[in-house]
């Protein structure tokens, strides 16, 4: 019939497989037709047509290393999904890795999430499997996912194995920091650095330290969004084929049954458990921006106070650089992350649901218990007796600020000190070696202009290095504070996140040298000793930055334009719930 014949694509909505989403011509049974016709020309039979599709996000890039097996993880969901008589189809998105993201992988996360979003919603798939890892990536993904709310499970490319060197561990990039630092000190050599340069990533992977990566692989467990023991398994060891091939079945009964979705998955519940993880596991300080972001997505709101109380009931137990000694690898053979969750289940909702078709009880029940294993510690013999991050306030940080104080030097956790500021990352570079800058070990080192808008793009530069002529003395950490972030991998007493940024006018941008800070992380301050009405003086002669050049036109502009703060996630203003407003 002719009105059936010309039904609008809202009124397919509930079709699937090859049906649902068709290009709108004004006809939908001529839309089908012809998309039959096309796809027919790769060799397609009308059985493989007329099945479940679940699409395969390709995330490989040759710019992007350690996303070097998703070819072969492709292959092996693509073998899941044919077993369970559903149609694999993979499609491209956008790739990000941390080394060849000009400015910053950060400003290109949202990005991602957007075209990912978008081409989950454009393409006709029942269920989607989504392939990351780099550190922006997982963020990327989980954003897209709950934005798009298709039954989505995500899969981790998983971490690196370890390199060695003279006999030494050498971990990405805890040691990439520490080992340049050496270097640049005059106590590592030309030779020694270059043959490093060779053996830090010696694998496909992810970096294999708890940095961004590692935190957001145990993150997508915790969340429920990737099946047990993803975020762990070694990028090249064969269970992690494995495990892509069971990914590929589980995607592809989510398909025939419709579920769960990503808004049934990560619920309140759930991000209360992954931010209780989070502490646990000492993980990345980026996570916290990243889960932010994701929660915002589905009108949850991440509380920081939450997040900091949370922190002060839950001991760090993985023994995992840069907060402890040991890797990925040996956290993954010591249980990984359901293990780790069998420690702090009392603290855990073991309710929230998982995209397993388990509950997160089922999967802590199952955990493997590795006998005389040391990586992953009871709560009765803790790496540290609270969790790794502390959220900061005070009058230079009006909306919060974060330090991961496991990581950091104790002695440095009470101090005042003189400011030294630093007014951009251009500054810095210009300055920070300068054998005559007026700066000693007991100074506090102020570096501003670095966050989302200021920078832009929010670069790990938090953890900046000392000034030379202090490295060269043997200064290894002072305190140093940013509306930057910094690695997931470093370590310091590095105070991050400062909000407002001072691009925007926060506090920070009012700093002068010689101005008095106090740093007091029991006490969770962070307070500038300047009084009141001297500050409001400053913020009166305060001009914001000129606009950063090419920020008139493009993603340039739109990133300008809509980019939130750290404590709403750097998310674009307009991405929040369906239903949110700007
Ligand atoms: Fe890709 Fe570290 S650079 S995870």
């Amino acid at each position: 019939m002719a009105t059936a014949k010309r039904r609008s694509p809202a009124a397919s909505k509930k079709a699937t497989g090859l049906r649902q989403g068709l290009a709108t011509y004004g006809d939908a049974g001529f839309s089908l037709f012809l998309r039959k016709a096309f796809i027919k020309a790769a060799g397609y039979t009308d059985d493989a047509l007329d099945r479940p599709i679940v699409g395969i996000t390709n995330t490989f890039s040759d710019f992007n290393p350690c996303h070097g097996n998703v070819p072969d993880l492709i292959e092996s969901v693509k073998r899941g999904i044919l077993l369970q008589g559903a149609l694999p189809m993979v499609f491209p998105t956008i790739s990000i890795h941390e080394s060849f993201s000009h400015p910053t992988s950060m400003y290109l996360r949202n990005l991602m999430a957007m075209d990912t979003e978008e081409m989950v919603r454009a393409q006709p798939m029942d269920s989607v499997v989504m392939i990351g890892g780099c550190d922006k990536t997982l963020p990327a993904q989980l954003m897209a996912a709950a934005s798009a709310d298709r039954p989505t499970i995500v899969l981790p490319v998983g971490p690196m194995l370890v390199g060695h060197f003279k006999g030494e561990v050498l971990g990405a990039c805890t040691d990439c920091r520490r080992l340049w630092g050496q270097y640049r000190a005059g106590t590592f050599s030309e030779a020694d650095i270059q043959q490093v340069s060779e053996r830090l990533a010696p694998t496909k992977g992810t970096c294999m330290v708890m940095g961004t990566a590692s935190t957001m692989g145990c993150m997508v467990e915790t969340l429920g969004m990737g099946l047990p023991n993803s975020g762990s398994i070694p990028a090249t060891h064969s269970d992690r084929l494995r495990i892509a091939e069971a990914t590929g079945k589980r995607a592809a009964e989510m398909a025939r049954t419709g579920g769960p979705k990503p808004s049934q998955v990560m619920t309140k519940a759930a991000f209360r458990n992954a931010l209780t993880v989070m502490q646990a596991i000492g993980g990345s300080t980026n996570a916290l921006v990243h889960l932010t972001a994701v929660a915002r997505r589905l009108d949850i709101r991440i509380d920081l106070e939450e997040f900091d109380a949370i922190g002060q009931n839950v001991p760090v137990l993985v023994d995992l650089k840069p907060s402890g000694d040991h890797y990925m690898e040996h956290f993954h053979w010591a249980g990984g992350n359901s293990r780790l969750m069998k420690e702090i289940r009392g603290k855990l909702d073991e309710t929230a649901m998982t995209v397993s078709g388990r509950t997160l009880k089922q999967v802590i029940d199952k955990a493997e218990m590795v006998p005389n294993q040391t990586v992953i510690r009871s709560a009765r013999n803790p790496i540290k007796p609270t969790g790794g991050m502390a959220v900061l306030r005070g009058n230079l940080a009006p909306r919060g600020a974060v330090i991961k104080h496991s990581a950091a030097s104790p002695a440095l956790l009470t101090h005042t000190g003189r400011a030294v500021v630093f007014d951009s990352l251009e500054d810095l570079a210009q300055r920070g070696d300068d054998p005559s800058l007026d700066v000693t070990a007991d100074d506090i080192l102020v570096l501003r202009n670095a966050g989302a808008k200021g920078a832009p793009g929010m670069p790990e530069a938090g953890s900046f290095p000392i000034p030379m002529k202090l490295a060269r003395a043997g200064v290894k950490d002072m305190i140093r504070i940013s509306d930057a972030r910094m690695s997931g991998t470093a370590f310091g007493t590095i105070v991050l996140h400062v909000s407002p940024e001072a691009a925007n006018g926060g506090p920070l941008a009012l700093v002068k040298n010689g101005d008095r800070i106090t740093l007091d992380v029991p006490k969770r301050r962070l307070e500038l000793l300047v009084s009141t009405a001297e500050l409001a003086k400053r913020r009166k002669a305060w001009k914001a930055p000129p606009p950063h050049p090419g920020s008139h036109r493009g993603y340039a502009s739109l990133y300008f334009d809509t980019v939130l703060e750290a404590d709403e996630g750097v998310d674009f203003d307009f991405l929040g719930s369906a239903g949110a407003k700007r």
